[in-house]
């Protein structure tokens, strides 16, 4: 598991494979074990694995990275990074009890809610937004106004955005809401404010903005806020 803060060195030798934490104690005790070169017998110190070459018997020991991943329902006024240099809240901060350095897949707005992926597993990130995967993400939009059939077909085949027509997208009006309208979107390209700009682009601005599923897999009933670690079965679902 990768780690993003100093840990023990017993028990990071003891994450690593190396030993049990009380052997991993017995092989510090008796000089078997070196932190940046240096022969280290003092119990507790702490390191930081990302910063500091570990070795034992000479050999540098490193970690296995074990990959998680989860699906956090975003709620709006979080930042979808790391970190934030402003001091906004960010998204990784939702998730609790968890030493993986996880980042966010993909983005959505400050003020965007909804489906969100976390993982700490680059490839399979890669592979949801590099456009040969075409991985689709449904978002529900409520809109100023009802759009027409005929603007809704021009956004489903394509409009001119920045120079660069739009893929194909699917578009369904879910409900009526007064004078406005909730709809459901599929897109599969990930253009920054996408969703808003087609809909701002027919004269339907986006009032309101959440992502529902990425493929089949689908947000459900996880509250705002929330977020639950997702299986291989549930992986699979997000390139159907
Ligand atoms: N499209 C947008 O406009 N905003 C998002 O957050 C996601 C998709």
């Amino acid at each position: 598991m990768a780690l993003k803060e100093s840990i023990r060195l017993q028990k990071y030798l003891a994450s690593c494979g190396i030993a049990s934490r009380r052997k991993a104690e017995e092989l510090i005790a008796t000089g078997k074990v070196t932190v940046d070169g240096r022969t280290v017998t003092e119990m507790g110190i702490k390191i930081d694995p990302s910063e500091q070459v570990i070795s034992c018997f000479g050999k540098p020991v490193t970690q296995k990275e074990i990959f998680v991943y989860f699906l956090l329902n975003k709620p709006r006024g979080y930042i979808t990074t790391v970190s934030d240099p402003q001091g906004r809240p960010v998204v990784t901060s939702l998730i609790k009890n968890c030493n993986a350095r996880l980042f966010p897949v993909g983005r959505l707005d400050f003020d965007t809610e909804g489906a969100l992926l976390l993982t700490n597993d680059g490839q399979l990130a890669q592979k949801i937004q590099h456009p040969s995967h075409q991985t689709n993400k449904t978002y529900e939009a409520t809109l100023k106004g009802i759009p027409d059939r005929k603007k809704l077909a021009l956004l489903e085949k394509g409009i001119l955005l920045e120079g660069k027509i739009t893929a194909p997208a699917r578009i369904r009006i879910l409900a009526r809401k007064n004078r406005n309208c909730l709809a459901a979107i599929t897109i599969h390209e990930g253009r920054k404010h996408q969703v808003k700009k087609m809909f701002s682009a027919i004269n339907h601005p986006v009032l309101d903005l959440k992502r529902t599923h990425y493929g089949k897999l689908k947000l459900g009933t996880l509250a705002t806020g929330k977020y639950r670690q997702l299986s291989q079965i549930d992986l699979k679902k997000i390139f159907l």
